[in-house]
């Protein structure tokens, strides 16, 4: 039996790391890959505020100690002082992944203009892809649904675990070997 993938979903919001109120970005985030992976994955969740080196360590202890092939954060993309989600995600990748956040950019700008707003981003760090999501709960599905045909073959092309997907839902695209 092939091990499961590990997929870290991080929640950056002070409000919500405070209890002040409950994370919807996380739950909508789950319940995303729920439905559209169907090989065996286990979620690592993990709720943070909008301080970047507290961003840092999560994504560093997500990708190193837990293992996570994908961690896809949500929250604190914005222009707000406290917003730096894209900073931290900066900071501990190797490689940056740009076409991710210009692709979700496109596809939100069909749904709402404010979705300029948003600084998401996406990159690599070790064997891990960390891809940034807005914090608004719709938000989630509209982005990924536009980006995900492609993270299962970025996932082989940094040594990850082989995602499959339901096909009815997404299907991943991966290039025929030459
Ligand atoms: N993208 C989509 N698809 N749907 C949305 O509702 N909201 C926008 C934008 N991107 C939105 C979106 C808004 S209003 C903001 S301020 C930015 O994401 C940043 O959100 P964040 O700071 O919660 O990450």
């Amino acid at each position: 039996m092939s091990t499961p993938a590990y997929i870290g979903i991080l929640t950056v919001s002070d409000r919500a790391s405070r209890g002040e109120y409950e994370d919807r970005g996380g739950p909508a985030v789950r319940d995303y890959l729920t439905e559209v992976l169907c090989s065996e994955w286990i979620a690592k969740p993990i709720i943070i505020g909008d301080e970047q080196p507290e961003i840092e360590a999560a994504i560093k202890q997500l990708a190193h100690d837990e293992d996570c092939c994908l961690i896809v954060t949500t929250g604190g993309t914005g222009p707000a002082a406290r917003d730096v989600t894209p900073e931290a995600t900066e900071a501990v990748c190797e490689k940056m992944m740009p076409g991710f956040g210009e692709l979700m950019r496109k596809v939100s700008l069909e749904k709402v203009p404010t979705a300029i707003l948003s600084r998401q981003t996406a990159g690599i760090r070790g064997n891990s892809l960390i891809v940034n999501l807005p914090g608004q709960p719709k938000a989630i599905a509209e982005c990924l649904d536009a980006v995900f045909p492609a993270i299962p073959y970025c996932i082989d092309l940094i040594g990850g675990p082989f995602l499959e997907t339901n096909e009815d839902r997404i299907v991943a695209f991966r290039p025929k070997k030459k």
